[in-house]
């Protein structure tokens, strides 16, 4: 097959790979985003020499290769967009307002959990340990403070763990942070501090997968944001499910600004504060920050 020209789907065949995608990661494409698909996964047909998507969906589905390929497909079809500090209203209401009083709260046993689940290419996870390291300073050390991160996306996980970024992830951040947290690079690039790195755990995880999740644990923050955009009602009913089954009774989750679980669980309700997109157990304790 030419690499020039890429196959085109048909009607049956995006059915197909849409319904496949979901039934394995929930990511919903509807049919006016075929061209999507087609444009994400063409130049994967030229590299395996495959003429048109039935063949891609038998490779896909079938033989030794099934989950190489899966892979292989999330990394091209996921959307990693993500930056340090993003939405810095928000993170400001975590760091001066919750924080606080998660570390009241959790006074007694030092012990702190947190997920950043579909953390992309890590930006998201190390901010969160930047501010707690900012905020406990040299009670750090008498903490346990856990930050798991998690993608489906084998990618963006590998680079998380390098830890090297581009002034374009750091736009959002402040030179001071920069200059205090970052090592300067060649070529322009910063590689976050190894001690502010080693806060962070990465882990590849499937939100479609509850019984994974449950593995984890509890959790006393969860940020899940910008990921959801990408889900239908059904399966964000069932990230809201899982979320409500591993989040501590008086803990917190984060939500991307523009998504919203509005009828889609009982147990989980906005918190009033503005401008937080935060959740919280129905009956948790809305202390006021002191
Ligand atoms: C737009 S990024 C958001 C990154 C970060 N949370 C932020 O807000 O900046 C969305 C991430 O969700 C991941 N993702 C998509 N579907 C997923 C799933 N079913 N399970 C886990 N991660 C998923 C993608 O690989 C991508 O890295």
């Amino acid at each position: 097959m030419s690499t020039t020209t890429r196959p085109s789907m048909t009607e049956a065949e995006f059915k197909r790979l849409a319904d496949i995608i979901y039934q394995r990661s929930g990511i919903h494409f509807p049919e006016n985003k075929r061209y999507v698909l087609e444009s994400r996964l063409g130049h994967r047909l030229a590299e395996l020499e495959i003429d048109n998507y039935t063949q891609y969906i038998a490779f896909l589905t079938m033989g030794p290769y099934q989950t190489d390929e899966f892979q292989e497909m999330f990394n091209r079809i996921t959307i990693n967009e993500t930056s340090f500090f993003r939405n810095e209203p928000q993170l400001e209401v975590f760091e001066k307002q919750v924080l606080p009083l998660l570390l009241e709260a959790r006074a007694r046993t030092k012990r702190l959990r947190l997920w950043s689940a579909a953390c992309s290419s890590g930006e998201e996870p190390y901010t969160l340990a930047i501010m707690l390291e900012r905020t406990l300073g040299v009670r750090l050390g008498d903490w346990r403070i856990e930050i798991l991160a998690t993608d489906i996306s084998a990618k963006v996980l590998k680079a998380a763990q390098e830890g090297v970024y581009t002034n374009y992830a750091l736009r959002s951040t402040n030179p001071l942070i920069l200059q205090r947290y970052f090592q300067a690079m060649p070529a322009g690039a910063y590689r976050i501090r190894p001690d502010i790195a080693q806060m962070v755990r990465f882990e590849q995880h499937n939100l479609k997968d509850r019984l994974a999740a449950r593995r984890h644990g509890t959790f006393d923050v969860i940020f899940c944001r910008n990921v959801m955009i990408y889900f239908d009602d059904g399966m964000k009913k069932q990230v809201a499910q899982m979320f409500s089954e591993t989040l501590a009774d008086d803990g917190y989750l984060f939500i991307g600004h523009s998504e919203s679980l509005r009828g889609l669980n009982d147990t989980l309700e906005p918190t009033p504060i503005p401008r937080a997109f935060c959740y919280r157990k129905r009956g948790a304790e809305l202390k006021k920050a002191a």
